[in-house]
């Protein structure tokens, strides 16, 4: 116990000393600015799997092949089978056990919600964040409707979305249940 105490406070003074040294002989670079809350919220877009935070907004399956059609198709082919510029999105659902498992978003994506996130944050490739609310929720329920994860008819919003049970959904081992959320 002695031991311990010694060693404790003598590496506390140590510390403080070399905290001091870095402050008097380098001063910290003058860069950047703090981000102001507008773009904060830009960047504030997450959606966790039960689909928190959604907004307002839906779209058919319909309105999103034609949406896919003029802005996607060219990297993700005519229906998202792939092409050298863009990922296969679709097929392969049940192949993940075999020796060839193709990995797509219908195939292995476990939550229905990451598209949403992923779509409206990151693509077009070219012009991210530049579809709407609409536009997104649409390419979604086209998308997921190829491998009739849902019917041709549904219209996705904030309510039906989360709702969606991907085929992969149990898949995966939950190694830290406090981090996972239901
Ligand atoms: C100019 C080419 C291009 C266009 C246009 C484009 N994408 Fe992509 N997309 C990519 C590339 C490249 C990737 C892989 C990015 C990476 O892995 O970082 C990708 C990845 C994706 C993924 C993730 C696939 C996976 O399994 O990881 C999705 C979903 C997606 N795109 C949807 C879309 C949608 C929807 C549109 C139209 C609104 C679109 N993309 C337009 C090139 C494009």
């Amino acid at each position: 116990m002695f031991m311990f105490r010694t060693g404790f406070a003598g590496a506390a003074v140590l510390s403080f000393v070399c905290a001091g040294a870095f402050a008097a002989e380098i001063a910290p670079p003058k860069l950047g600015r703090p981000a102001t809350p507008d773009e904060v919220a830009k960047a504030d877009i997450s959606i966790p799997p039960d689909g928190k935070g959604l907004p307002p907004g839906s779209g058919s399956v319909a309105q999103g092949a034609q949406i896919f059609q003029a802005k996607c198709s060219a990297c993700h082919g005519a229906n998202g089978q792939g092409t050298p510029n863009g990922d296969r999105l679709v097929g392969g659902v049940g192949t993940l056990a075999s020796a060839n498992p193709v990995k797509t978003v219908s195939s292995y994506w476990p939550y229905a919600t990451t598209l949403f996130d992923y779509i409206r944050r990151a693509m077009p490739i070219t012009n991210p964040q530049s579809l709407q609310n609409d536009e997104v929720y649409a390419v979604v329920a086209y998308i997921l409707s190829i491998d009739n994860i849902v019917p041709k008819d549904v219209v996705m919003d904030a309510q039906s979305l989360p709702k969606v049970q991907m085929p992969n959904r149990n898949g995966f081992i939950n190694w830290e249940p406090r981090l996972i959320r239901p």
